[in-house]
This record gives C-alpha cells, structure tokens and sequence, in this order.
C-alpha cells in the first residue's frame, strides 16, 4: 500500500522549491494535495507542483499570502469541504532575509519574522481545529541548520527559524495527547529558486563554493531530498515521532574540516 493512500496534505509554499518537491512525492504515495502560495507554479521546480497534480487528480492550489489569515481560513474550510479532512500539514512557504542588526531595515526584519514565523502559525492556527475533531494529524514545519547555529549577517532569517524550532517543540507538548504529531526539518542548503536568488547576490559567487563545500557530503542538496524526509514525518512510519527537529544537511552541522585530515592519513579531497 502506498505510504499516505487515503490522506489530504496541506502544504504552504507548494509551488516552489522544497513544497512543490513535497507534494510531488507525497502524491506519488497516494495523498491528495490542497497546496497555498502567493505564487502562481512557474517553471523548473514549480514543474513538480504540475506532476503532482496529475499523480493525484482533485488536488488544488490555491493563491494567498501566509501572512493573510482569512485566505488561509478560506484555503483550509475549501480543502476541508473538498475532501472531508486535513491529515498532514507542511509549512513551506518561506524567504530568505537577513542583514546585520544595525542595518537591517525595520521592515525587512518584519516581512521575515511575518512570514516564516508568522506565517507558520497562522496556517497552523487554521488547520489544528480539524486535526483536533479527526483526533490525529501531523505538522512538519521547514525550520533550517539556520535555526540550530548562526550565520553571518542572518538576523532575521535566523531569529526566524530558531522561533520555529521552539513552535514546534511547543506545539509537540500541546497537542501529542490529541493524536497530532509535529516535527520539523533543518535542511542545509538546498538547491532552489530561494537558494539560488540569494547565492545569485552580486559577490557572492566565491561564497557560494565555501556555503558548498561546508556540506561535508561536498555538494548542495535537492528538494527531493527534503521532501523524502518530510514524506516519513507525515507518514504512519513515523508514528512515535514527536517535537523532533530532523536535520538533513549533507553533514553541514556535524562540523567543521580545516585540512588536518591529510596529516591524519586521509586521502587529500
Ligand atoms: N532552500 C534552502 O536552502 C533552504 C534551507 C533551509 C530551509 N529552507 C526553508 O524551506 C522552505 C521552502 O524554501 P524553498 O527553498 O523551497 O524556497 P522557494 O522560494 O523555492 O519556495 C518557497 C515558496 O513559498 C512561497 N511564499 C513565500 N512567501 C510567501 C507568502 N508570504 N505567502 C505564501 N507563500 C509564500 C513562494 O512563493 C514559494 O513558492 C522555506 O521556509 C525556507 O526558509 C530552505
């Protein structure tokens, strides 16, 4: 049997990146998807939101701003008529940001804070209350290594995920005795458009190869690699699972190589 036959997945940012990759193979495992973004799916990975509708037909994406509670009270009562209940919900959408503390602009920290924070709540907010009627459900909120350990110039980004994290941990406490299971991931970085426009940064070329090579698995990961981590969070194999942030970074935070391994007898790579 396939790992979700039967179950509807929520997932925010799903046109994009690591939430498209997400419903992709979560169709593929027979759930059914009611997808939120601001955006329209536009080629390269938003391809994999258009796979996935053909996978697992009825599913819908509908346009909104995670930011917009009404939207995604109007999204969630939508998906829920349609389909009669919400088993998984995945909060993707995000953006980068940052800037060091004195520079950043008041408006930038909160365009961050709002939408990946924020925004995570607020989807949760709407989407608990049917979990909570079906008894059972599970929450996978896409944190990053960002949230774990710092990064130069992070700020926001960073004060964002690490909110995350303990959201998640929290709500672990606060729903597990109500059947409804919430993780998170902290993925490394991960090839994606959202990825691809800050590493696209005038000057951050030479960067780009250091971020690589911090990935002890020497290379970027895909959003399929995510999504298949996200694919056990929201399935029953993971039914023990709980207020877990899982890390999948290539060994970005395992830690750090200064080039001693050739003294200690390692082939020079
Ligand atoms: N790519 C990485 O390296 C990486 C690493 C760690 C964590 N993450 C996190 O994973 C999540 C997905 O990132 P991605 O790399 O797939 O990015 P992406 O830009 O490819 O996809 C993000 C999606 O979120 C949507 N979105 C952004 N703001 C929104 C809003 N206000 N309302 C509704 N939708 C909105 C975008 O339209 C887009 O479709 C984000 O939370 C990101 O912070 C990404």
């Amino acid at each position: 049997m396939a790992r979700l036959e039967g179950k509807v997945a929520f997932i925010t940012g799903a046109a994009s990146g690591i939430g498209a990759a997400c419903a992709k193979r979560f169709a593929k495992e027979g759930a059914v998807l009611a997808g939120f973004d601001r955006d329209e799916p536009v080629g390269g990975s938003g391809d994999d939101w258009k796979a996935a509708v053909e996978l697992a037909p009825g599913s819908t994406l509908q346009t909104g701003d995670v930011r917009d509670d009404e939207a995604l009270g109007a999204a969630v009562a939508a998906a829920k008529q349609a389909h009669g209940r919400i088993d998984i919900l995945v909060n993707s959408a995000g953006v980068g940001s940052g800037g060091p503390v004195h520079l950043i602009e008041i408006e930038e920290w909160d365009r961050c804070i709002d939408i990946n924070l924020k925004g995570t709540f607020l989807a949760s907010r709407r989407v608990l209350p049917i979990m909570l009627e079906q008894g059972s459900g599970s929450i996978i909120h896409l944190a990053s290594v960002e949230g774990i350990e710092g990064f130069e110039g992070g700020s926001a980004y960073n004060a964002s995920k690490g909110a995350v994290m303990l959201l998640m941990r929290n709500m672990a406490i606060d729903y597990g005795r109500k059947g409804i299971r919430v993780n998170a991931i902290c993925p490394g970085f991960i090839d994606t458009p959202l990825m691809n426009s800050v590493m696209g940064m005038p000057g951050l070329e030479a960067v780009r190869s250091r971020i690589e090579d911090a990935h002890q698995l020497g290379r970027f990961g895909r959003a399929e690699e995510i999504a298949n981590a996200a694919l056990f969070l929201a399935s029953d194999e993971a039914s023990f699972v709980t207020g877990h942030a899982l890390v999948v970074d290539g060994g970005y935070t395992a830690g750090h190589r200064f080039g001693i391994g050739q003294l200690m007898g390692l082939d020079d790579d």
